[in-house]
């Protein structure tokens, strides 16, 4: 593994691009999540990524340009709703889907005939691609730069304990360091390529904003509610983003009951004996300001504010996993399409 930091080393950049333009893997910063990624164009570069995440080839990565222009070599069109988001939201946390240049990076999509793309608003990152572009690599096909199924990484330090150990016969990583991701869930995806938009994630855009620019309504597929054309995606499995412990969704009320029962049981079982105590984390909007910790429970507060919970949500996920909790008990997020991502993959950590 390989750490290449902008703020120290003058070239940087120049070397991420160079591993690029070889065909090697290269994690990056978007202010999203960070991205594990390799030219787009190559085929063997991109089975690479497949081979260091773990994950089924069959699964589409998104591709990140520089700018618009430079994704129209990916697409065979651009329809009009896709014109009008990119232009409206790029360079900014959204994806679109639209049908694919023939012969045209066909191992990053996956083998659709559909490809992702997205021009991330973070400098690091942009920076990274104007200088791969001059080295002829036309974009960069990045995942999130976890392993298959687990929680996408929101800073370098995430990237590294995700891939430190290379796995036998596998690439190594590099890593370039762009500091903590802004918006900390990754982008929202609208599948522009069947006639009719969908949203395929949600992500930070909310659905009013993306409807405002897209001058229309647009379709929704959901864990509950999948979209039956909806294409196969890891990020709208049912079960994603999963730490190690189990995960579990409750409104406050419920919340509350549960911990009153557990409290007891808590107090009257040691934490090493034969049959052990639980150990649980307690994720809350509200409850973490009226009970205390006690042994065998952590309080973490959720922020109230949806913006600052999902720059929070992946990074504390994490914390409490690292704590060797058995069980993450969170607090609903409240309705209102503000609160679709957190919900999104809060549900989805939940369902593991
Ligand atoms: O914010 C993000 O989007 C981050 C950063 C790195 O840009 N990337 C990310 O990639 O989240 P990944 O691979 O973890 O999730 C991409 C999602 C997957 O669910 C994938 O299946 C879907 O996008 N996707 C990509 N291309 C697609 C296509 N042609 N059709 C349908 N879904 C597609
Ligand atoms: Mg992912």
């Amino acid at each position: 593994m390989r750490l290449l930091d902008p703020t120290t080393q003058p070239d940087a950049i120049d070397l991420a691009a160079q591993r690029l333009a070889d065909g090697g893997l290269l994690a990056l910063p978007t202010e999203t999540v960070y991205g594990l990624g390799a030219r787009a164009d190559d085929d063997a570069a991109v089975a690479r990524i497949f081979a260091a995440k773990g994950r089924p080839s069959n699964h589409p990565l998104i591709v990140h340009v520089p700018n618009v222009e430079a994704s129209y070599q990916f697409a065979s069109a651009i329809p009009p709703v896709a014109r009008q988001l990119m232009e409206r939201f790029w360079p900014g946390p959204l994806t679109v889907i639209v049908p694919r240049a023939e012969g045209m990076a066909a191992a990053s999509a996956g083998g659709q005939d559909t490809i992702g793309l997205r021009c991330p608003d973070h400098p690091v990152a942009l920076q990274l691609l104007q200088a791969a572009a001059r080295l002829g690599v036309a974009g960069v096909a990045a995942p999130s730069a976890n392993r298959f199924g687990r929680i996408s990484p929101t800073r370098a330090e995430h990237v590294v304990e995700e891939f430190n150990e290379q796995g036998e016969g596998l690439d190594e990583v590099w890593v370039l360091q762009g500091g903590p991701c802004e918006v900390g869930i990754e982008s929202t995806i609208v599948d522009c390529s069947r006639g009719h938009p969908v949203i395929l994630r949600p992500g930070r855009l909310t659905r009013v904003e993306l409807e405002a620019a897209a001058g229309m309504p647009m379709g929704r597929s959901t864990p509950e509610a999948p979209d039956p054309n909806a294409p196969r995606a890891s990020g709208t499995l049912d079960a994603h983003y999963a730490p190690r412990a189990k995960v579990r969704l409750m409104s406050d009320e419920h919340l509350d009951m549960a911990l009153n029962m557990v409290e007891p049981e808590l107090a009257a079982r040691p934490f090493d004996g034969p049959k052990p105590a639980p150990r649980i984390a307690v994720y809350s909007r509200s409850l973490w300001a009226r009970r205390s910790a006690r042994p065998g429970l952590v309080f973490r507060p959720m922020p109230a504010e949806p913006v600052q919970a999902a720059h929070d949500l992946f990074a504390d996920l994490r914390e409490l996993d690292a704590l060797g909790v058995d069980l993450i008990w969170v607090e609903a997020p409240p309705e209102g399409s503000a609160w679709d991502g957190v919900r999104d993959r809060l549900t989805r950590a939940a369902a593991a």
